[in-house]
């Protein structure tokens, strides 16, 4: 296949603008993160998830914690759909959770697409999506889910689902601040998907769809589970250095390291690895973790001195999530829960003043090649090789 050239000033849309949001501020340059005017260090471990749904939602904090309209509406959408039931039993047994998920928020989707998208439209897809997560999970380790529990919290409920016993306060605890930190993230490459079909004024779960297919490669929302792989390769904190070495002479990327908008250290990066100071103190994993941190940064600084490399938020967010008790499998799904709050957002505000969205492509193939190299096949001829076949 022929290929076009790069041209690293302008491809990727990095640093175009293209619209205005409220609902997160994301600044690279001084790496702060704020989720309608709230610093995110001051909702990580304090603030219920369904608090900050609502923040990210409504723009202002819920006259309660957590907040009563989201936790109503999530608890009362645990249940199992009879037909969502069946369209898991169709998937193929290894199915991934991920993809599982995809399918069934597809199957949500209007045959066709209702405009303007409504909160009550989003409520389902995302009070559905850790039964779905679980009951993926379940199918491929061949054991059954539980009921789901009307008396847990959003994040609580997903454990719970995920094991079958009441879960831990300190995986809970991990867990929630997870889905806080990853609730949104301004524009990337998920949310570009999911505006992009809100302002062809395509439905919600359509939007949902296209977010979480954006999502799954290792550059966005596949990096964690990456980044836990990676971790399982060096296996002691000594061979770190060597390891990170090996792996960039090959061409590789280190997962969890880098970012398009940071240009300062990853302001969840910092906040995820005092969390994991905290619950995975002492463990050979964040030691090993925290050798590899030194060997890459030091390695990413030589290669590009122009250009920071640190820790993004997939780094020691995997720790987080596998001292949450979650299998790497697990670790995308997990994002794209999270991230349910801020796409609902995003996709209220896209249509709330909505214009398409049509980037451009630069052309540089070849122009007037002329005339077609043979004769040309009338229909009939082409009608016959058909019968013939
Ligand atoms: N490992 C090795 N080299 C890297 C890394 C990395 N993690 N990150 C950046 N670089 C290098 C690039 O190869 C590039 O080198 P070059 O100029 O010689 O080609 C240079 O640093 C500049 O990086 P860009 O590719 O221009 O940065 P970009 O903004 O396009 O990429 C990205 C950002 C994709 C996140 C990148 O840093 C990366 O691949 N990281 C690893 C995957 C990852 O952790 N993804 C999760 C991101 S956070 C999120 O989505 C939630």
């Amino acid at each position: 296949m022929p290929s076009t050239t790069a041209d690293p000033r302008t491809d990727g849309l990095e640093g175009v603008v293209m619209g205005s949001t409220a609902i997160t501020m994301v600044d690279g340059e001084r790496g702060r993160l704020a989720y309608r005017g709230f610093d995110v260090s001051e909702l990580a471990g304090t603030v219920p998830y369904e608090s900050v749904m609502h923040l990210l939602i409504f723009g202002d904090p819920p006259s309660a914690d957590p907040s009563p309209e989201i936790d109503r509406a999530l608890r009362h959408g645990r249940g199992w759909p009879a037909f969502v039931r069946g369209v898991l039993d169709a998937l193929p047994p290894d199915q991934t959770p991920l993809d599982a998920l995809r399918t069934v928020w597809s199957a949500l989707s209007p045959s066709v697409a209702r405009y303007p998208p409504t909160l009550d439209e989003a409520y389902p897809l995302v009070a559905l999506g850790p039964t779905v997560v679980a009951a993926a999970a379940h199918r491929r380790r061949r054991t059954s889910p539980p009921p789901p529990r009307d008396d847990l919290g959003h994040v609580a409920n997903f454990l719970y689902a995920l094991t079958g016993t009441e879960p831990e306060p300190r995986r809970v605890e991990a867990l929630e601040t997870y889905f806080v930190l990853l609730a949104d993230h301004g524009m990337n490459p998920s949310t570009l998907a999911l505006r992009t079909v809100v302002s062809a004024r395509g439905d919600l779960a359509s939007a949902f769809v296209a977010a979480i297919s954006a999502l799954k490669g290792p550059l966005h929302g596949g990096a964690p589970r990456e980044v836990s792989a990676f971790l399982d390769r060096v296996r002691g904190p000594e061979r770190a250095e060597a390891v990170v070495r090996e792996a960039l002479a090959r061409g590789e990327r280190l997962p969890g390291f880098g970012h398009r908008i940071y240009r300062v250290e990853d302001p969840r990066a910092v906040l995820f690895h005092d969390l994991a100071r905290r619950v995975a103190h002492g463990s050979e994993r964040l030691e090993i973790a925290e050798a590899v941190e030194r060997a890459a940064v030091s390695a990413l600084s030589a290669a590009h001195p122009g250009r920071r490399v640190y820790t993004n938020v997939d780094f020691y967010g995997a720790i987080v999530l596998e001292t949450a008790g979650l299998e790497p499998d697990l670790f995308t799904p997990a994002f794209a829960l999270a991230r349910t709050a801020g796409w609902t957002a995003h996709v209220l505000e896209q249509a709330g003043s909505n214009r398409l969205i049509h980037p451009d492509l630069r052309y540089d193939g070849p122009i007037d090649r002329g005339r077609w190299p043979r004769p040309p096949i009338r229909p009939s001829d082409r009608s016959g090789a058909t019968r013939a076949r």
